[in-house]
């Protein structure tokens, strides 16, 4: 038993190493949507955060950032190439949406994803007071429900899913289906990003266990005859709306953004696309569509400029780096054919950019391409809306992405119908100025409405009311 009445479990901390003028290194955090949300919670509760620091086979001790308290659990190589870049990147994810790539199930895999969770497990175990609460997040750490509350029946425990929870079709594929879901039913609230995922999960839960289940709750037998009841149900997440806003209003931000413009040679108007480089993000299905719109001349370029930012990601699974090789083999094709010399047809950046220079981005971008073919939320179409307080750009987003379930006022495209893909491009750069505002208006407001604050809020009032049985 610890003294934190407030525990957060992640696979990642949310910090950066950093190297000093001496060699030394220490900790920062870094600015996730997560850690602005859990912050006000945290300082209110005596919040500790346990995770892995991000890198193998270092021994870090627990230290304190920013009135947090942050707990590293070490992974050997090993371990990070059997558990993150193995089950929970090449096992669970591809998986767990739609089996866009093929996943791979290694009992090896699977047998150190076991002990990882049960390290995270008793790491939590560790620091949580007596009756706190600890709120588990996302696919690589669903073992730690059960296994922490079979080591702190006193605890209350939520859990939330960031990705798609597949359909039962696909998720009974997994060999080890009947052990993950008992480690999900572990904790009191578990949270989904549609209500689609969370009825999803029912469903596997009725046709592997025959609970009883009447949506949002689900009857757990207790062992001794009685029950235990699980509320599973959706809590679309969102961004920090108001700190990009902040930082759309920037002067040099919006000086940022015209010149980017500029260098781009003042194109009448620039598509923007940005992704970790992954393959659930339908990156080839876009470019296939902007390519043919420039082959059949609907668009040519110095008109029309994509920009494509592809943040490097998993670079050591498989199908990242073949992922990779595709992208880059179709954006060179279309460059080849199409891009003049002074203006490229695609802009295309492998990099990961800090904060100011993505809004400028967005604030720069006439259309947003967010084309996932599956995708849990999709925060890049959120933090778009976020930006655009001109009340202008054009958002195009994937009926795929649980983002479409609020921002109905998008021009949703189904990915897969290139046609769709092409007809929704020049609809975007052909809107009228009125029709652009009427539409981003409402999408501010739904934004707005939903902040990741109330995201946290809701469901940490969930987990409360459960928690107090
Ligand atoms: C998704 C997952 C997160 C993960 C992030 C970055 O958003 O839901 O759990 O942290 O991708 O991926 P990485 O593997 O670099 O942590």
């Amino acid at each position: 038993e610890g003294r934190f009445d407030f525990v957060v479990v992640s696979n990642r901390l949310p910090v950066d190493r950093v190297v000093e003028a001496d060699g030394s290194t220490t900790w920062q955090r870094s600015p996730g949507g997560l850690v602005t949300a859990l912050e006000p919670v945290m300082r209110a509760a005596d919040g500790a955060w346990v995770g892995w620091p991000g890198k193998p086979d270092v021994e870090v001790e627990p230290f304190e950032a920013d009135d947090m308290h942050l707990v590293p659990v070490s992974l050997t190589s090993g371990e990070v190439e059997r558990y993150y870049e193995g089950f929970s990147n090449d096992t669970l994810w591809p998986l767990y949406h739609d089996v866009i790539s093929p996943p791979a199930f290694h009992r090896e895999w699977w047998e150190t994803y076991k002990e990882v969770n049960e390290r995270f497990a008793r790491a939590s175990a560790e620091v949580a007071a007596p009756n706190a609460t600890v709120w588990v997040q996302d696919y690589q750490l669903q073992l730690v429900p059960a296994l922490l509350r079979s080591l702190r029946p006193d605890l209350t425990i939520g859990f939330f899913n960031h990705i798609p929870f597949p359909p039962y079709g696909i998720y009974s594929q997994l060999p080890w289906r009947r052990a993950i879901a008992e480690g999900l039913l572990g904790a009191d609230v578990i949270g989904f990003q549609r209500s689609s995922d969370a009825a999803n999960f029912f469903s596997a839960v009725r046709r592997l266990f025959g609970y009883g289940t009447r949506s949002p709750e689900i009857r757990v037998p207790d062992g001794a005859g009685g029950h235990r009841s699980v509320i599973a149900k959706a809590f679309p997440i969102s961004i920090d709306v108001e700190s990009f806003e902040e930082v759309a209003r920037r002067p040099e931000v919006i000086e940022r953004a015209r010149r980017i413009r500029q260098d781009l040679g003042d194109p009448a108007t620039i598509m923007l696309g940005v992704d970790r480089l992954d393959y659930t993000k339908g990156i080839g299905h876009r470019l296939k569509a902007f390519g043919e719109l420039l082959r059949d001349k609907s668009v040519s370029t110095g008109d029309v400029t994509l920009v494509q930012v592809a943040s490097p990601s998993r670079e050591r699974v498989e199908a990242y780096m073949q992922l990779r090789d595709e992208i880059e083999l179709t954006v060179g094709r279309i460059n080849g054919d199409f891009s003049t010399i002074s203006h490229p047809a695609i802009a295309y950046l492998h990099h990961g950019y800090p904060r100011e220079e993505m809004v400028a981005l967005y604030l720069a971008a006439d259309v947003m391409l967010v084309t996932a073919l599956r995708d849990g939320m999709n925060l890049v179409a959120k933090e778009y809306v976020a930006c655009r307080h001109d009340e202008d750009g054009v958002l195009i987003l994937s009926e795929f992405a649980g983002a479409a379930d609020e921002l109905r006022n998008a021009l949703l495209v189904n990915p897969h119908d290139i046609e769709g893909i092409k007809e929704a491009m020049l609809q975007a750069i052909e809107m009228p100025k009125r029709e652009r505002s009427t539409r981003m208006r409402a999408l501010r407001r739904r934004v707005r409405e939903n902040d990741v604050a109330r995201w946290s809020q809701t469901f940490l009032d969930t987990l409360r009311h459960v928690g107090h049985r």
